[in-house]
C-alpha cells in the first residue's frame, strides 16, 4: 500500500547552509527508483530516489513500520539474508552498484557498518569484541591491535570506563556501554558509511547523549 511508503526526510545536521545540493563529487550514495519487497505482495519501499553526501550525518525521520530498517539493510546487503526479499533499482556507492553480481559482499560490509537496535556484543571479552573485524583480516599483532583497541574505545566514550577490565567479559558491560562497544567495534575497521539503526532507543538519556556527543564527532 502507498500509504506505507518512506517519506524520508534527510535531514543534514552539519551541512553548511550555503553548501546547497550535494554535487556528484560530494555524493557517496545514491539510490536510484528503489523498490523493495519482501514477497509478491509486499512492498516495502516505493520508488526511493535519493543521494546521500559523504563526510555527513544524514537521518531517517518516518512512523513506524514506513521502511527506514529496511531502507538502511538495502545499502549493506542485509536484506539478502531475508528469504524471499527483492530489491529492484539502482543503490550506488561512489558510483558502483551494491547489487552489482560481481559485488563481493563481505567487502561490502567492511566498508559500510552496521549498528543495530538493540546492542549485540560477542560472547567475548571487550578487548576481542573490538580486535574481532581486524583478526578476521588476519591482523594479530599486539601492538597494532592494542592500538586499534584502545582508539576506537576512546572514540566511542568508553575507553576510561573499561581500560581496567578490558579482559572481561562484553556480556557484564550495562545497555549503554554494549552499545557503545558495538559502535567501536564497527568503528575499528574504519568503514566508509556508517548505518545506524535506532542505536539509542533502548538505552538511557546519559548514554543516549554519548552516543549522540559520538556520531557528531565521528
Ligand atoms: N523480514 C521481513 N519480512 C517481511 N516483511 C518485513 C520484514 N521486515 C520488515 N517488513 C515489513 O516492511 C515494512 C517496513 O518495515 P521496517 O522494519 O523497515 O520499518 P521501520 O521504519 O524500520 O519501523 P520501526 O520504526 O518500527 O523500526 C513493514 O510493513 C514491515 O512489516
Ligand atoms: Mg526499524
Amino acid at each position: 500500500m502507498q500509504t506505507h511508503a518512506l517519506d524520508i526526510q534527510a535531514l543534514k545536521r552539519d551541512q553548511a547552509p550555503s553548501a546547497g545540493p550535494a554535487g556528484p563529487a560530494e555524493t557517496s550514495l545514491r539510490m536510484e527508483n528503489l523498490n523493495l519487497f519482501y514477497n509478491q505482495n509486499s512492498q516495502a519501499l516505493f520508488d526511493i530516489n535519493l543521494e546521500i553526501p559523504r563526510q555527513r550525518v544524514t537521518a531517517f525521520i518516518g512512523p513506524s513500520g514506513c521502511g527506514k530498517s529496511s531502507l538502511l539493510r538495502c545499502i549493506n546487503r542485509m536484506n539478502d539474508l531475508v528469504d524471499g526479499c527483492r530489491v529492484q533499482g539502482r543503490l550506488l556507492l561512489d558510483n558502483e552498484d551494491v547489487y552489482d553480481r560481481r559485488v563481493d559482499v563481505a567487502a561490502l560490509r567492511r566498508r559500510v557498518g552496521m549498528v543495530f537496535q538493540k546492542p549485540n556484543p560477542f560472547p567475548k571479552s571487550i578487548y576481542e569484541n573490538v580486535a574481532y573485524g581486524l583478526r578476521i583480516q588476519g591482523i594479530n599483532k599486539k601492538r597494532v591491535l592494542d592500538e586499534v583497541v584502545e582508539k576506537s574505545l576512546r572514540a566511542a566514550a568508553l575507553w576510561d570506563e573499561v581500560k581496567d577490565r578490558l579482559h572481561d567479559s562484553a556480556l557484564g558491560m550495562s545497555g549503554g556501554q554494549q552499545q557503545r562497544l558495538v559502535i567501536a567495534r564497527t568503528i575499528a575497521v574504519e568503514p566508509e558509511v556508517l548505518l545506524l539503526d535506532e542505536p539509542a532507543s533502548a538505552l538511557d538519556p546519559i548514554s543516549t547523549l554519548k552516543i549522540e556527543e559520538l556520531i557528531y564527532e565521528l
